[in-house]
């Protein structure tokens, strides 16, 4: 498999396609972060829909201040500016274009892959890919928001620290190119995306406990512990404390215990 990502090909077929996201789109061999290009990119005026693809990252980062590690050219690394109109909540974005990336990555293996509230896509405990969104402001005010997204795509292993919680579609069976995973992503994001924007959350809330991975699992989120019962109104992650009372929780990393 090439470490040179075919983005030609990726653009014919996203203009054939007309999808609402990825078009322009950039590509970088190596960067430090799509997420960095994709900021500066939409300071200069970066339109919506702006996406900014790499083979290599030198410094991907994850949420909460965690590096985000690849080889080149064996995952799929991209970042997205988006303008919505009026005022967006990041969160149930987050939700949406999870959403996409599991529809799109799920019609390349055969395995049952889920979402881990907020923004993993995993296969069992193991992360297949992961989502970062970030808020760019102008004089204080949010501006675009920046969608960065990594998928394992093709690695054979991982380093030590990675092997238990990462896996690759292709260690579950896919041969899938990056290019053909690219372009079915930014058509499923953009569909997401679109219905978000359009209905609002609750439009997102039944599809996304079909394929909730923490569903009735034991878990542990910056402290509160308790067993995952689905999703309320907003998005917001429920978990049932063992007195039996809900407590919803509307940000942080989950821990499986
Ligand atoms: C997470 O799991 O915490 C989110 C990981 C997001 C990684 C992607 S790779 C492309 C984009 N550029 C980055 O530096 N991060 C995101």
């Amino acid at each position: 498999m090439s470490s040179e990502l075919d983005s030609a090909w990726v653009r014919a077929q996203l203009l054939e396609l007309g999808t609402e996201l990825g078009r322009p789109l950039e590509h970088l061999h190596t960067t430090t972060s799509t997420n960095d290009v994709a900021k500066e990119a939409s300071k200069a005026g970066a339109v919506h829909g702006s996406c900014f693809v790499a083979d290599e990252q030198t410094r991907g980062r994850g949420r909460r201040g965690r590096s985000w590690l690849s080889t080149t050219g064996e995952a799929l690394l991209f970042s997205l500016v988006l303008r919505p109109t009026g005022l967006v909540d990041p969160s149930p974005l987050t939700l949406a274009v999870g959403l996409g990336v599991h529809q799109a990555a799920s019609r390349h293996v055969g395995a049952a892959l889920g979402i881990k509230w907020p923004n993993d896509l995993v296969f069992e405990r193991r992360k297949v890919a992961g989502i970062l969104v970030e808020t760019e402001l102008t004089q204080d005010v949010p501006s675009a928001l920046v969608v960065g997204v990594g998928v394992n795509v093709s690695a054979t292993s991982f380093e030590p620290e990675l092997r238990d919680i990462a896996v690759s579609m292709g260690m579950l069976g896919s041969d899938v190119t990056r290019e053909r995973l690219l372009v079915d992503i930014l058509g499923d994001v953009s569909a997401w995306y679109r219905r978000f924007v359009d209905e609002g959350v609750g439009a997102l809330l039944e599809p996304l406990r079909r394929v909730d991975a923490l569903l009735g699992k034991r878990v542990r989120v910056d402290g509160v512990e308790g067993c995952a019962i689905g999703f309320d109104d907003t998005g917001h992650l429920l978990l049932e404390r063992s007195d039996g009372s809900p407590v919803s929780i509307t940000a942080g990393t989950v821990e499986w215990v």
